[in-house]
């Protein structure tokens, strides 16, 4: 069977029987919108968000790292246009007081109230089934909390809607303090919080949320090639380094009613997900609106002069943005595979070795202590020699050992047998081909590819 098939039931029930996924706080019910990543989850996640940054800002030295606050002064939202903007229209519902996404009830991609009106006139609540939806409204997605004892209003704060905020702000501090000319990019990885009226579908829309951003400060005059560039980044990231299949990506332009309040063009990666194509990946022109608006705020003359042109400009930004969740989601639907072996049907999970959650599993054949011992020593050895994730495992039946690590994505299985101890040889055994093959110990990490 082809990835393509796969149903978000079986996403869903794969993440949590083999420990990617789990509902946060399950036992008490969960709660909508948010998710606890479990042992492999946690690698492979950190596995992408390693690949992102290696190719964001060490392979492109003029892009530098941050790590903001979650919190900020307020005024930077207000700044940003989040405190007014950052909406999504929605229609409650008169009967049973759901809340719906009107643009999700009315099936297309747009915030345009007007077109929703017309478009739900005469839809009904999917919950109750009556016509009772108000009109489409706006409705503020930013998590609001108190800094400091007091809750009132002059204490009132955001946790982030974006990574982007403290970007911007530290814009001057980056560039003083690695001396850089303008063109050069601050990226960051973290969390970010959105009041999200209708998270759905496992981790692809969710409440708390992790993005990898990249703010890329130009002069005006280059703004079409930088934006080329960035698309093309994230198009080459997905395919060469995350190893997505190509049919399962696609371009989509993103249409005046449809654009973030701060961008003036916006492409993104729709990926093929279990629900249909979706956004994977953001790339936006944010113009000047960004610098403008906190030199605006802010008081603090945030102009770049250029020696070279002897002109002086407010840099624009070049943006590129994706969600880490949502890219995890992507890498699992892609690489689920189920094959037929031998009359019986094996899950397989096809990751790239790079970010796959475990890389190698050592497997001795037996639990008898002489192949342990031996076995033991060969795992402690990989691990210290390769620094990878590399799994242990002498219970079950090898053959259901194998098909754990296959679900898992692990792309070498090491087995250890009797004969080892005397030949100092093991197998390798590859994830995709199930080919095997014996080596010698020593040679063990030069005969993999990772
Ligand atoms: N700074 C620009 C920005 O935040 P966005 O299109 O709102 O732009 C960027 O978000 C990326 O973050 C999306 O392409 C998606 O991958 C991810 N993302 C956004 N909202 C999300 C949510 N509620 N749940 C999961 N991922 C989300």
């Amino acid at each position: 069977m082809s990835n393509a098939e796969v149903t978000l039931e079986t996403l869903v029930s794969l993440a949590k029987r083999r420990g990617f996924v789990f509902q946060a706080s399950e036992i008490y019910g969960g709660l909508a919108g948010f998710w606890d990543y479990g042992p492999y989850g946690v690698e492979l996640v950190n596995n992408i968000k390693q690949l992102w940054w290696r190719a964001m800002v060490y392979e492109n030295s003029e892009v530098f790292g941050i790590d903001g606050a979650i919190i900020q002064n307020p005024k930077l939202w207000e700044a940003s246009g989040h405190v007014a903007g950052f909406t999504d229209p929605l229609v409650d519902c008169k009967n049973c007081g759901a809340r719906h996404r009107a643009d999700h009830l009315a099936g297309v991609d747009s915030t345009d109230l007007k077109e929703l009106k017309e478009l739900l006139k005469d839809a009904a609540c999917p919950r109750c089934g009556k016509k009772t939806l108000t009109e489409p409204r706006f409705y503020n997605m930013m998590m609001k909390t108190w800094v400091g004892p007091v809750e009132d209003d002059s204490s009132v704060a955001y946790l982030r809607p974006e990574t982007a905020g403290s970007i911007f702000t530290n814009y001057e501090n980056v560039r003083e303090t690695t001396r850089s000319k303008i063109p050069f990019g601050i990226a960051q990885i973290g969390k970010a919080f959105r009041n999200e009226i209708s998270p759905r579908d496992f981790i692809f829309r969710v409440r708390e949320l992790e993005q990898m951003e990249m703010q890329y400060f130009i002069a005006p005059d280059v703004q079409h090639e930088q934006y080329e560039r960035w698309r093309s980044f994230a198009w080459e990231f997905l395919l060469q380094r995350v190893g997505l299949s190509k049919e399962n990506i696609q371009w989509h332009e993103h249409g005046d009613t449809e654009r973030a309040f701060y961008a003036a063009a916006a492409h993104d990666i729709y990926f093929k997900f279990p629900q249909g194509f979706k956004e994977l990946w953001g790339t936006h022109n944010r113009t000047d609106y960004d610098l403008g608006n906190h030199m605006q705020m802010s008081g603090k003359d945030l102009t770049y002069f250029d020696d070279q042109t002897r002109t002086r400009f407010t840099p624009n930004v070049i943006e590129s943005s994706v969600g880490v969740g949502r890219l995890m989601m992507a890498v699992l639907t892609d690489a689920y595979h189920e094959e037929e072996v031998d009359g019986e049907k094996r899950v397989v999970l096809k990751i790239s070795p790079v970010i796959a959650p475990v890389k190698i599993a050592v497997l001795p054949l037996s639990k008898k202590p002489e192949l342990s011992e031996l076995s033991r020593k060969v795992y402690n050895d990989l691990v210290r020699s390769t620094g990878h994730n590399i799994e242990y495992d002498e219970t079950q039946s090898i053959g259901k050992r194998y098909r754990r690590q296959d679900e898992i994505g692990t792309p070498y299985c090491v087995t250890i047998d009797f004969d080892s101890l005397t030949d100092g040889m093991v197998t390798i055994r590859e994830r995709d081909s199930m080919q095997q093959r014996r080596v010698k110990i020593d040679e063990l990490a030069a005969n993999v590819s990772i």
